[in-house]
């Protein structure tokens, strides 16, 4: 089998993730693809931290991310550090150097995903070789194969709109304050003691998180960059059973929604709000911290995708299709539509 030799930059939650994926499933992707992946070395914070997973065979623990950048005998790095200052550099150099690069790093690619896409296409055109990979399949609702989906497969579709429960944590946070009355303070901290909530729980329960997601969503759907901070922002702080109650009588219930569709006119609206979604809406049942986004487009009409948006093994396991993307040779375009003529972003709704 051919091998394919690969640095992690970061082994938490979704690094020791992708150890065992790949560890447990190794002989099956010997068995279809002939290759092997082989994990050289792995850049963390803390060498001397307890890891709750084994280290691969051979495998290196280290500090330094130059022990990765540097060593010619690594093809891809995966960098799942988080951050976006010490990572951009990592996956800037990364691709410079010829390595494929998979991240799982959403404030990364929402913050940097033109840049990023142009500096794949400068290292590609600079080699004489196959192209870099840049996957970053597990940065948006983390399990749900949504990039790979925008990227190749509704390329030719015209998408019209994009709807989705992003955000896993305020998911879960909604559903229970529905379901049981949870208190808004109950709900929050188990959410945060199921690992759904991020670092600082403001990015989800603002929904400042499924802004994000819904930017990088937006780029990919409608290839126009929009300036995060430009779409409009409401979090679930407000929400009460009350609104649950009102929701009920009128047949729906409330989610956290991001929302991005064409208006008609050359307009591309897009908001992240707390909204009524009646019981017909295949977003309604969505519950606990699952993700679903609805894709509307001119051929395939409606698409709902749906899935676990975080956690160890979902958000693993869409950095392991970017690095099976990458043993089969497949190379998609990171940010491949562009806008249609005359498109623009509207958030103007005086
Ligand atoms: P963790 O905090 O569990 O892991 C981060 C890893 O990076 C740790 O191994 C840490 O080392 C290492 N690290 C941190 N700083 C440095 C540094 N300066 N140099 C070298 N290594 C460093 O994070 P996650 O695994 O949860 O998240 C990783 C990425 O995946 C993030 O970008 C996150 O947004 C994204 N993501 C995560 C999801 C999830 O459900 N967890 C879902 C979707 C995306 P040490 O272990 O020693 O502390
Ligand atoms: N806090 C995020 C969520 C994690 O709840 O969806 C995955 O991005």
């Amino acid at each position: 089998p051919r091998t394919v030799t690969l640095g992690l930059v970061g082994g938490g939650t979704v690094g020791g993730g992708i150890v065992e994926i790949l560890r447990a499933n190794a002989a099956a992707i010997r068995a279809s693809l002939n290759v092997e992946f082989r994990i050289a070395t792995i850049c963390v914070a803390d060498v001397a931290k307890q890891r709750d997973y084994a280290l691969p065979a051979g495998c290196a623990l280290t500090t330094d991310v130059h022990a990765v950048l540097d060593d010619a005998q690594i093809d891809v790095v995966v960098e799942v550090m988080g951050g976006t200052t010490l990572a951009k550099e990592v996956v800037m150099k990364a691709m410079a150097s010829g390595k494929h690069v998979v991240t799982a790093n959403k404030a990364l690619i929402a913050a940097n995903l033109p840049a990023l896409a142009a500096a794949h296409a400068a290292a590609n055109a600079a080699r004489a070789g196959a192209p870099v990979h840049f996957g970053y399949e597990a940065a948006v609702c983390g399990g749900i194969p949504i990039i790979h989906v925008l990227q190749r497969d509704l390329l030719s579709d015209r998408i019209t709109g994009v709807r989705g429960i992003i955000n896993g944590c305020t998911n879960y946070m909604l559903s229970s304050m529905a379901a049981s009355g949870c208190s808004y303070a109950d709900c929050l901290r188990q959410a945060s003691d199921l690992g759904y909530a991020e670092a600082d729980p403001t990015l989800d329960v603002g929904g400042f998180d499924a802004r994000s997601k819904l930017k990088i969503l937006i780029e990919l759907a409608f290839g126009l960059g929009v300036d995060e901070d430009d779409i409009p922002v409401k979090g679930i702080t407000e929400v009460t059973s009350v609104d649950f109650e009102y929701a009920k009588m009128q047949g729906g219930t409330i989610k956290l929604l991001g929302v991005a569709q064409l208006d008609g006119a050359g307009g591309l609206t897009a908001f992240v709000s707390p909204a009524f979604v009646p019981e017909a809406s295949q977003l309604h049942g969505i519950n606990g911290a699952t993700n679903a986004v609805q894709l509307l487009s001119a051929y395939l009409k409606e698409t709902v995708l749906v899935g676990q948006g975080a956690g160890r093994f979902p958000t693993a396991n869409s950095c392991v299709a970017d690095l099976l993307q990458i043993a089969q040779g497949i190379c998609p375009a990171p940010f491949p539509k562009r806008p249609e003529a005359g498109l623009a972003f509207k958030n103007d709704y005086s």
